[in-house]
């Protein structure tokens, strides 16, 4: 049992907790900043390719005291780097936390750096490169209270670049915040869902996906699959896990509506909608719009009964009073729905449905 570590941005921990037991992952543990569990590689893999939530999968390789550089590049030094990272790979170091004596995330992530050129050169007899934008190796330094750990990132690029982003709009949300928000609210894809401020689509999109059981991380590269270590028997382990994901993908799901005022927003939403392939209806709304209605009356609501015809009104009225700077047009079939609806009119206009003499009261809300 291997234990690892997937990262979570804060406040969002107990729900990955959740997520990953739900995967069928043990020894789940959510703290600070992330959620332990422990299982073989593929278990890891099967976090990064499932889970909506995680932004990293790390494998710890070290843990040891750090209270100054010489302890961090000493502790780095040791770690058995070669059997993930040889001279002809990639790699970059980010550097998270802080100690007293190691204060800026640059400087750390250097020291370990110059540990794992040195290493490697001492036991490879050559030196791999950095390269910070797409390294084939990512290392996370984590510091915190005098210690250091060191990890990999099997995720690669994080968890929330699910490949269907092709547009920002502006206060963009992270994939993994809106999963997150998703599963917080119990959103699980057998109900219809609506963002009615949908902006990118962010929200709908990720709600798409769960509804279709698609798991976010198939059409994605993770980082380990360009590890040194990733062998024949993983790569076989991954392939067949991403067939039975896509085999899982399932259909007509409940619809899924993303609506925004914004034009922009309405166009990048389409763009990312479209590239996810996803089947959510993509709508622009002028805020301030008609609700044209012909609520039922006497005897065609079901089970009849002006006391439930009286309440079903007052519940309208209640309901409707929030949709501020809509036109409200309402035919009503009798003189009962006026005065449970409890709003005050604008107009009032007798209609006749066939024989039947009705009124049209139309409401403005401000
Ligand atoms: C914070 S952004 C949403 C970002 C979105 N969650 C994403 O990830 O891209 C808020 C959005 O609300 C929209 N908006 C603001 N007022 C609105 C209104 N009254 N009706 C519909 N959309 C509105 C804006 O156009 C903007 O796109």
């Amino acid at each position: 049992m291997i234990p690892f570590f997937a990262t979570a941005s804060a406040g969002t921990e107990d729900l990955l907790a959740d997520e990953l037991r739900a995967l069928g992952l043990r020894g789940v543990r959510s703290g600070r900043g992330g959620v332990r569990f422990a299982g073989g590689i593929a278990d890891a893999m099967r976090a990064c390719l499932w889970s909506r939530i995680a932004m990293r999968v790390l494998l710890p390789l070290a843990e040891f005291p750090a209270a100054n550089a010489e302890a961090l590049y000493a502790g780095a030094l040791d770690v058995r780097w070669e059997e993930h990272l040889d001279p002809t790979r990639t790699f970059a170091v980010e550097a998270v936390g802080r100690t007293e004596a190691l204060g800026h995330t640059h400087f750390t992530a250097l020291k370990v750096k110059d540990a794992v050129v040195d290493a490697l050169r001492e036991r490879r007899g050559a030196r791999p490169n950095v390269d910070a934008d797409d390294p084939d190796v990512r290392i996370v330094a984590h510091l915190a209270g005098d210690r250091a750990s060191l990890s990999i990132d099997l995720a690669g690029e994080p968890l929330f670049k699910r490949g269907w982003r092709l547009a920002q709009t502006e206060a963009t949300l992270k994939e993994t915040l809106a999963a997150a928000m998703l599963r917080a609210c119990g959103s699980d894809g057998t109900r219809p869902l609506i963002d009615p401020m949908c902006g990118s689509g962010t929200i709908a999109v990720e709600a798409a996906l769960i509804a279709q059981n698609h798991a976010p991380g198939v059409h994605r590269k993770l980082g380990i699959e360009r590890w040194a270590s990733f062998d024949e028997t993983l790569r076989a382990e991954l392939r067949r896990m991403r067939d039975e994901a896509r085999r899982g993908v399932r259909r007509g799901a409940p619809p899924v509506i993303a609506r925004d005022r914004d034009p922009e927003a309405i166009r990048a939403a389409q763009v990312n909608v479209k590239r996810a392939g996803l089947p959510i209806t993509v709508q622009q709304v002028d805020p301030a719009g008609f609700v044209v209605v012909n609520p039922p009356w006497g005897r065609r609501l079901d089970g009849g009964g002006r006391r439930q015809l009286k309440t079903f009104f007052w519940q309208l009225g209640q309901a409707w009073r929030g949709l501020h700077g809509h036109r409200i047009a309402v035919l009503a079939g009798g003189p009962e729905f006026e005065s449970a609806f409890g709003l005050r009119p604008a107009s009032r206009r007798p209609l006749w449905n066939g024989p039947v003499r009705c009124m049209l009261l139309i409401y403005d809300l401000d």
